[in-house]
């Protein structure tokens, strides 16, 4: 099944979301055995958040994102690049070849996919020795401001959770048979951020506008004005990169052997 959820709205403001923290995302390429030049299939690329940075480390990629929209705006953020092309698709389906990739990486994206499925299709284009990795950002709902937001989200929108998007991955990828037990990785940094971009890019947050339906504009309204009030120009915005990194097992069974082209496991020890 695909279930691509319809990004539209939120990606004129996606773009404002605070990057993820950069020693993840190194400790996950290092886990995944990723070098320079090898090609990586960024699911659910959106305004390319996660798609910058694997630039930036010099890998191949080929982003897959289901809404224009937020297709658009990642194609304009990496125009410059000659190593990454564009492609509809979804993680489920997702219309690359098999067998090809080093990493499948999904930003903030595995919860929007039928996450099964989606592990399928990545096992189906990774390369043997490959490696699926997904990532989030969380807020530190324990800072005292960030602690406000949350209370004036509840009061306005009863029952508001965060899904998947915040639980163990561990479960669903080992039930699912194709990879090795995942490695978890995170690390906490705090941004110091403009408070009017970090406070707009709350319309682009689809986990709370889906819940808050018609109060969306309202409750994003009342967090503007609360850290308009209690900030001033400037934020500081604690964040924990959460990530979970796991090697497709070979399906043929010679997996103990553990014959990687290169980066085996042992690399992300150094
Ligand atoms: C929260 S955004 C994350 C964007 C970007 N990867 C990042 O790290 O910020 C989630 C993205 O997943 C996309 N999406 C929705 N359904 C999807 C699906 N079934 N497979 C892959 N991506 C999907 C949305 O269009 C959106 O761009």
């Amino acid at each position: 099944m695909t279930t691509s959820f319809d990004y539209s709205p939120y990606a004129v403001t996606y773009r404002e979301r605070a990057e993820y923290v950069p020693g993840v995302v190194r400790a996950l390429l290092l886990t995944a055995g990723a070098r320079p030049g090898d090609p990586v299939c960024d699911m659910g690329a959106g305004s390319a958040h996660l798609t910058a940075p694997l630039l930036e480390y010099g890998l191949r990629v080929d982003a897959v994102e289901p809404t224009p929209a937020m297709r658009a705006v990642g194609e304009r953020r990496t125009a410059g690049s000659p190593d990454v092309t564009w492609y509809e698709g979804t993680g489920e389906a997702s219309g690359r070849p098999a067998g090809h990739y080093r990493l499948v990486t999904f930003g903030s994206s595995f919860d929007r996919t039928d996450r099964p499925a989606a592990l399928r299709e990545t096992a189906r284009i990774l390369a043997p020795g490959g490696h699926f990795a997904c990532l989030w950002n969380h807020r530190d709902l324990d800072d005292p401001l960030q602690a406000r937001i949350e209370e004036l989200i509840h009061e306005r929108v009863p029952g508001y959770g965060y899904g998947v998007r915040r639980t163990d991955q561990r479960p669903v990828i080992e039930e699912s048979g194709l990879f090795a037990p995942p490695v978890a990785l995170s690390g906490r940094e705090v941004f110091r951020l403009p408070a009017g971009p970090w406070t707009e890019a709350w319309a682009s947050h689809a986990t709370l506008g889906e819940q808050a339906g018609a109060r969306f504009g309202e409750v994003c309204d009342a967090i503007r004005d609360l850290v308009h009030r209690e900030a001033g120009d400037w934020i500081d915005v604690p964040y924990t990169t959460r990530a979970w990194v796991a090697r497709r097992l070979d399906p043929h069974g010679t997996d103990a052997h553990g014959a990687l082209p290169h980066g085996t496991d042992a690399d992300a020890r150094r």
